[in-house]
């Protein structure tokens, strides 16, 4: 199907969330969601319906609030998950189920235990089924990469023939190399005699580092669809950056036109994207979620746009493109200015939240507030990421909250044993105070909340990093912890960085307890 320009596909919020630890509640879901759609994707796959309720609740709650683009929920091909996808997808104004099954042997034989006959009709069955419930469908042959491409060339003829809209090809393992994915797509572009009427999507992880360069070269050989992550976020080592692939179309847009079909000179934007909104979506993404940008990560990373040698501070003073081959103001970048002091009000606190895209209920508003001018009592200059931590840490919070930190203290010191002392609030309401000795004041702090609250977990993470410079900066705690092999991570933001590391912890331990009290009913990890 022609396009005339490249369709952005955001799977943040379903592979993205994949990767260990990153997992999000409904709130943070929509609150990324709504950010993706001033971004300017094209499409936002929420999630994965069946794969428990929570996922169910926030597809149908982002189907319901997101308008402006495509909410799609992903679907294995078996009828109760396309009856899942298409329930929660109901309230949508564009609705899509993408459904998918292996076509490679290996997973043939060692994971579907099934004939490639059987795959074919299973997959032409349910694409099928999923357009008796909406017009756009979308199939996914898991590990193309891997497949007999003759077999894949008769897999996508029979679902276009059974209204697949669009047909994605994903790397699921992250192997090919860019010529090789060209020549993929080339190939299906070929072989496929009804491809015309479908777009041709790509989806791929970045196990050997080529995930962008291989999209890039799908995109000169006709795919008109991206799968993307904010940040790269994802499975192992995640799935091709958004900001990546939407930069390099960017900046390197005379190059790409002639592959769309266009003049090398035309100025018509190759993507939906408003690239202004890049780096505040990286940011919301990394508070949210836990997972911090590394410094050099291209397009977001914090050194992205530093320059340390004096060569290339003498020529970026002189003129910017002597080093520089795109201006941080594009993707929305600015320096960590002073943005709010003691005397902001409300209103001024609750609109730079909001243009920073935290859209917080009064209940969490209220409480950021008070943060805030706890903060600004101490430092004088509250900065934007000042308030991302603040938000994102409140919104950690779950409205109802099940172990509270009521209390902590500590006494540590080079000729002191480590103890801590801590009051937590139990799901009962009853307070109780417990105190432990332990290798360090966090390790002391752990103990004593794990004697309070006793829910088994082994602590696999922890890490702390500082939100702004100076020595009145707020510290940034991240925990991950592990239960029945399932990581759920916590953080929190404090001046006091013991504090941020106890309050880390019962947040962590909090969505651990609330995993256990609504068990996931199918465990659907093995396809994905
Ligand atoms: O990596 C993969 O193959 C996937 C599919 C579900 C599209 O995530
Ligand atoms: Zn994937």
């Amino acid at each position: 199907m022609a396009t005339d320009r490249i369709l952005i596909f955001d799977t943040t919020l379903r592979d993205g969330e994949q990767c260990p630890g990153a997992s999000l509640n409904t709130d943070e879901k929509l609150v990324i969601a709504r950010q993706l759609s001033r971004l300017g994707v094209d499409v936002i796959e929420a999630g994965f319906a069946y794969a428990s309720p929570g996922d169910f609740e926030a597809v149908q709650t982002i189907a319901k609030e997101v308008r402006d683009c495509v909410i799609c929920s992903l679907a294995r091909a078996i009828p109760a998950d396309i009856e899942a996808a298409a329930k929660a997808l109901e309230p949508a104004a564009h609705p899509r189920i993408h459904t998918f099954i292996s076509t490679s042997d290996i997973h043939l034989e060692h994971q579907l235990r099934k004939s490639r006959a059987e795959v074919l009709d299973i997959a032409v069955a349910m694409v099928t089924k999923a357009k008796g419930y909406v017009e756009d469908v979308e199939f996914s042959p898991m590990d193309a990469a891997r497949s007999d491409p003759e077999y894949l060339y008769q897999v996508l003829t029979a679902v276009i023939a059974a209204g697949a809209t669009t047909v994605n090809i994903p790397d699921t393992v992250g192997y090919l190399l860019p010529e090789e994915f060209g020549q993929l797509i080339k190939g299906i572009k070929e072989n496929v005699p009804n491809i015309d009427r479908a777009v041709i999507s790509v989806h791929g992880h970045n196990d050997l580092g080529v995930a962008t360069a291989n999209f890039l070269e799908a995109i000169k050989q006709g795919a008109r669809q991206v799968e993307v992550t904010i940040n790269g976020i994802g499975e192992r080592a995640g799935n091709t950056a958004l900001e990546e692939l939407v930069m390099a179309l960017h900046v390197r847009r005379s190059y790409f036109n002639p592959f769309l079909g266009r003049p090398a000179d035309s100025t018509e934007p190759l993507t939906r994207i408003d690239t202004t909104q890049i780096y505040k979506t990286s940011r919301l993404v990394s508070s949210l979620t836990g997972m911090v940008v590394q410094p050099n990560k291209a397009i977001v990373g914090a050194n992205a746009f530093a320059h340390e040698s004096g060569i290339h501070q003498d020529g970026v003073l002189k003129h910017r493109q002597t080093y520089e081959i795109m201006d941080a103001r594009t993707i929305g970048w600015q320096a960590n200015q002073i943005v709010l002091g003691k005397h902001s009000g409300r209103h001024a606190f609750r609109a730079r939240l909001q243009e920073l895209g935290f859209d917080l209920h009064d209940q969490e508003l209220n409480r950021a507030f008070l943060r805030f001018k706890e903060l600004a009592d101490k430092k004088k200059e509250i900065t934007d990421r000042d308030l991302e931590a603040i938000a994102s840490d409140e919104m950690q919070t779950p409205l109802v909250v099940n172990f509270r930190l009521e209390r902590v203290q500590v006494s540590c010191g080079d000729h002191e044993i480590p103890t801590a002392t801590v009051t937590v609030r139990l799901p009962s309401g009853e307070e109780r105070t417990d105190a432990a000795t332990g290798t360090g004041p966090v390790d002391a702090i752990y103990k004593a909340i794990n004697r309070v609250v006793a829910v088994p977990n082994r602590l696999v993470e922890f890490a702390v990093q500082s939100v702004t410079a100076g020595i009145d900066a707020i510290g940034e705690v991240t925990i991950r912890l592990e239960h029945n092999q399932r990581t759920y991570s916590g953080h929190a933001a404090n001046t006091d960085i013991i504090v941020a590391s106890a309050q880390a912890y019962v947040n962590a331990l909090n969505r651990l307890y609330n995993a256990l009290q609504h068990q996931p009913t199918p465990v659907v990890t093995s396809q994905t």
